[in-house]
């Protein structure tokens, strides 16, 4: 049985308790918090923007520690879930590496590329593995897409435009500053610059149009070079000033002889989605089954994936600390873009 000891019972905490009650041969043997009510096990006072909303949870059985240097010291531990704001990050990854543990962080892997290669050095030194959360490649529509690319089945890959675009997150306080939060890009972009990374490889130069607010770019459309001049990849990414539509995703993803296609939208009343569909080169559009399209599903993936990485020594290719720490390049380089109104070689 894999112990793991997870580190912030907020939001994301609370998600990933409950993906690894779904997870078998895993099991959640301590909880890290500074907030008493929380450490006590009432988490009612949780909600985010899907999942089911906190519950008291029942702690017997479960180690639980105020201090972050406390719970990585329990030997009984072999992996540390790291669930605190992304300021805490790089401190959180080094104690549980000097610790010896295992490491599973979520997103973004830190504010900046500096604090990125000093995580990812960190857990080198002390022979652990880095895995950071980035959920986005498991999300139901996003897995079934990654999987046709590699079946090959449609030919090459030609490129994508990639979107995610909320209303101003007017509850989060933090959100514009780049020691706390980092902004639209380094916040919701990150996930489509996974990927991008993911599915292309790194890109050779950005160019992005944008909005700022206080020098953090607010919103921007980017378009990717690659060095294939072929590959045609694009995004729109960040807040708009309209609070009916809180949130919404889609790719549009152009391989050679089909186009996949999918976006959701949560408005302020009702949730909606254009369903994944893929349209062939001959005029047919598939519209695929999917199994659960609910977002905790991606979760219960990736955590499957994280822990099975653990137990096996076999690195994921998707949640590697390096390919996370080449998301913060890519939007590091956006920012550069916008600010400077030029192309940014990488
Ligand atoms: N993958 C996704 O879709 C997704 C969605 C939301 C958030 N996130 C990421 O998850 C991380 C956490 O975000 P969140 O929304 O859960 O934040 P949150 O503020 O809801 O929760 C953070 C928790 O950490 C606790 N905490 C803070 N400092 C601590 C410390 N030193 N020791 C112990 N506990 C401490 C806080 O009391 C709080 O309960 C961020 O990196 C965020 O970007 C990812």
């Amino acid at each position: 049985m894999l112990k793991v000891g997870i580190a912030g019972i907020g939001f994301m905490g609370w998600i990933h308790w409950l993906a690894y009650q779904k997870v078998p041969g895993v099991m959640v043997a301590a909880i890290c918090e500074t907030d008493e009510k929380r450490l006590s096990g009432d988490w009612t006072d949780i909600q985010g923007n899907f999942g089911p909303p906190g519950e008291k949870v029942d702690l017997s059985g479960i180690a639980t520690y105020h201090d972050l240097a406390d719970m990585v010291n329990d030997d009984s531990l072999d992996l540390i879930d790291i669930c605190l704001p992304p300021s805490f990050h790089l401190m959180a990854i080094e104690a549980a590496a000097n610790a010896g543990k295992q490491v599973f962080c979520e997103k973004p892997l830190a504010l900046n590329l500096h604090d990125c290669d000093l995580a990812n050095q960190a857990c080198q030194r002390a022979g652990v593995a880095l895995q950071v959360g980035h959920v986005l490649p498991f999300f139901p529509e996003y897995e079934f897409a990654r999987q046709e690319i590699a079946s090959g089945k449609h030919g090459a890959l030609l490129g994508g435009h990639f979107k995610r675009v909320i209303s101003d997150p007017t509850w989060l306080k933090d959100f514009y500053d780049p020691l706390k939060v980092g902004g639209p890009l380094i916040d919701l972009h990150i996930h489509d610059a996974h990927l991008i990374r993911l599915l292309f490889g790194m890109p050779r130069q950005v160019s992005s149009t944008g909005r700022t607010r206080n020098s953090v770019v607010s919103y921007c459309n980017t378009i990717f070079g690659f060095d294939d001049p072929k590959i045609c990849v694009s995004s729109m990414s960040g807040v708009i000033d309209q609070q009916g539509r809180p949130f919404t995703h889609g790719f549009e993803i152009h391989l050679e002889r089909a186009t996949m296609h999918f976006e959701f939208a949560g408005f302020s009343d009702t949730g909606e989605s254009m369903p994944l569909k893929i349209l062939t080169a001959d005029g047919e559009v598939i519209r695929p089954t999917l199994d659960n399209t609910d977002p905790l599903q991606g979760f219960i993936s990736e955590i499957s994936e994280a822990t099975q990485s653990v137990k096996t020594g076999h690195p994921s290719e998707i949640l590697a600390g390096e390919l996370a720490r080449d998301a913060i390049e890519i939007c590091q380089a956006q920012s550069e873009s916008v600010l400077s109104g030029k192309t940014i070689e990488l």
